[in-house]
């Protein structure tokens, strides 16, 4: 069978993963996709970096741009970062060159992801981006597909698995809340700038995307209420520790129907979570999802919510979707699952 021909754009923590995944696992992933799936294209910064991967057998491009205009090329994987600049560049011209776009980027779907589904839609090509949200748990397919027959009612959780890292281990060792943060920047879980992360902007991103794929909303990054864990001291951690509690950053979307207008509540924040309670024996780089569906109930998704491996899973399984045949039509004619036209004409309102 015909290979997809995939080109990568970025090649840092996660871009290095999906390679490695993607050799590693070549021969499952191919049977999986009914074809095999082959980087021929790569593009990044620095064109001398070691990486701890071999990159000799791809084309390398300077200018990331360009990489879906290349005739050899059926699907782009952003792995840049930043909402704006190279990696939107890249997305524009992907899609408008009628190629997939699979990304990890929720800087980016946030701010444009209704603009994307736009051009992905009249182009009738994927545009997927599984990874952007909860790293390796695959929450949004499970939202798309799992809980497709229900009514959430309601979606929170544990987004960021910097910050989660963060508390747990303060909490666990009563180590110091810039050495932490500096661990999570080695281990690759931490943003560019980790004022992403310690802000709460990451999981406001995130929270966005969440509440739009399981509300049929628009994606409305501005309205959520943001606040992170920046200010929190060790003394806080032991004051919640005495109460009963452990201190989670959560993210809570669910539709405000009190008003003469319905609309959505968002909020990201650090939260009090009883000792009792799921959430709070959630540690380390783990995310959790929480989905209320009126038929299903709650529905508890888990997992590695950063890091190279989980992250690259999720993206790899967003390329075999598309290898399977989910380039043009189907669930690819609108990527937040409702078509953009209706998304735009209902403002910010949830269904
Ligand atoms: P890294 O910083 O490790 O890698 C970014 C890559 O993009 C590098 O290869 C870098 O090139 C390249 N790059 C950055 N800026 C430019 C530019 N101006 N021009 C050309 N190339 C550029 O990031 P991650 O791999 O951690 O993250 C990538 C994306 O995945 C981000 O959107 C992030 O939010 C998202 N993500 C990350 C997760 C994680 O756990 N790390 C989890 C889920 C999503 P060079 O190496 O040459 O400097
Ligand atoms: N910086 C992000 C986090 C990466 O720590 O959760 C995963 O999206």
């Amino acid at each position: 069978a015909e290979p997809l021909r995939i080109a990568l754009a970025g090649l840092g923590t996660v871009g290095a993963g999906v390679i490695r995944l993607l050799e590693t696992n070549a021969a499952l992933i191919a049977r999986r996709a009914g074809r095999p799936l082959q980087i021929v294209a790569i593009s990044a910064r620095d064109r001398s970096k070691n990486r701890g991967v071999d990159l000799s057998p791809y084309a390398w491009e300077d200018d990331m741009v360009i990489l879906g205009e290349r005739d050899d090329v059926d699907v782009v994987v952003e792995l840049v970062g930043g909402s704006d600049g190279p990696a939107l560049a890249c997305a524009r011209t992907t899609i408008e060159a009628g190629k997939a776009l699979v990304t990890a980027n929720k800087a980016m779907i946030a701010h444009h992801g209704l603009e994307l589904a736009a051009k992905a839609e009249s182009a009738k090509v994927a545009l997927k981006f599984e990874a952007a949200v909860a790293g390796g748990i695959p929450v949004i397919k499970g939202l798309r597909e799992g809980a497709a027959a229900n009514a959430i009612e309601r979606v929170y959780g544990i987004l960021n698995g910097t910050c989660n890292f963060i508390l747990s281990q303060m909490e666990d060792t009563g180590r110091d809340f810039a050495d932490v943060l500096a661990e999570a920047q080695a281990r690759g879980y931490a943003e560019a700038d980790p004022t992403f992360d310690v802000e709460g902007i990451d999981a406001a991103h995130k929270l966005s995307i969440l509440a739009a794929i399981a509300f049929g909303a628009r994606i409305d990054f501005a309205g959520v209420d943001t606040a992170g864990i920046s200010r929190l001291r060790a003394a806080d951690i032991e004051q919640a520790d005495s109460l009963g509690y452990v201190i989670r950053l959560i993210g809570m979307a669910e539709p405000d129907h009190s008003g003469a207008q319905p609309c959505l509540f968002q909020r990201v924040q650090p939260h009090l979570v009883p000792f009792n309670h799921p959430l709070a024996h959630v540690d380390g780089a783990t995310n959790a999802v929480v989905a209320e569906g009126n038929f299903s109930g709650r529905l508890l998704f888990q997992g590695a919510g950063a890091g190279d491996g989980p992250t690259a899973s999720a993206v790899v399984a967003d390329l075999i979707d598309i290898a399977r045949g989910q380039l043009t039509g189907g669930e690819i004619g609108a990527p937040f699952s409702v078509p953009v036209a209706e998304l735009e004409a209902m403002g910010r309102a949830a269904t």
